[in-house]
């Protein structure tokens, strides 16, 4: 049997199957303290794979919201379910869990070497609209800086969407 994939928003008691989904897929991962931050203080969706009897988190996606806009954080999927759409669909559910919290405007940021995650924001309608030049430290895992990229900063306006 295929199992069923749900989204669904995070509670604290989600924080150690996050943590280690963002260990293991996100390039850049989250220290411990900053996803603890992020679950008490922001918005945050997950992309669970399972049925009753067993699930596991395959997504996370965490987002403020400051009056009218709303900036994306973090976006993850786990590396073996990638290419099969969950990222965009978890940006749909952000999109309009805020849209009905008096949000019109989308915004992030993205490191310029970060093709894949550059096309799929693009493929979704947002716009380039700046870059902050020497923003990201470029490191390798347990090293110390190797030296810094731009960021690229990106908005859709909801009514575009
Ligand atoms: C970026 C990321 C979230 C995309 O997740 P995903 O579930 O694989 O994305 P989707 O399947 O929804 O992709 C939708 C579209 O985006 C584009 N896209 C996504 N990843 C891509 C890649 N690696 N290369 C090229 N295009 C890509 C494609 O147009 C894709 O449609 P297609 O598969 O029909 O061609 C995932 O690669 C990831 O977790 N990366 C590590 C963390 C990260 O970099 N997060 C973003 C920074 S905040």
């Amino acid at each position: 049997m295929i199992p069923s994939i749900s989204i669904r928003l995070a509670t604290e008691s989600d924080l150690q199957p996050i943590i280690q989904l963002d260990a293991l897929s996100n390039p850049h991962p989250w220290r411990k303290g900053l996803v603890a931050e992020a679950l008490q203080t922001r918005q945050n969706w997950l992309v669970e794979l399972g049925d009753a009897t067993q699930k596991s988190i395959v997504g996370w996606l965490t987002a403020s919201v400051v009056l009218d806009q709303s900036e994306l954080e973090l976006i993850v999927i786990d590396s073996s379910f990638r290419r099969q759409g969950l990222a965009r669909k978890l940006i749909m559910v952000w999109s309009d869990a805020v849209v009905q919290q008096g949000v019109n405007e989308l915004l992030l940021e993205v490191r310029e070497s970060n093709h894949g995650a550059i096309l799929l924001y693009e493929s979704m309608g947002f716009e380039l609209v700046g870059r902050r030049k020497n923003y990201y430290q470029i490191e390798k895992q347990g090293q110390t800086a190797l030296g810094r990229e731009a960021a690229c900063l990106f908005t859709l306006k909801i009514e575009s969407l």
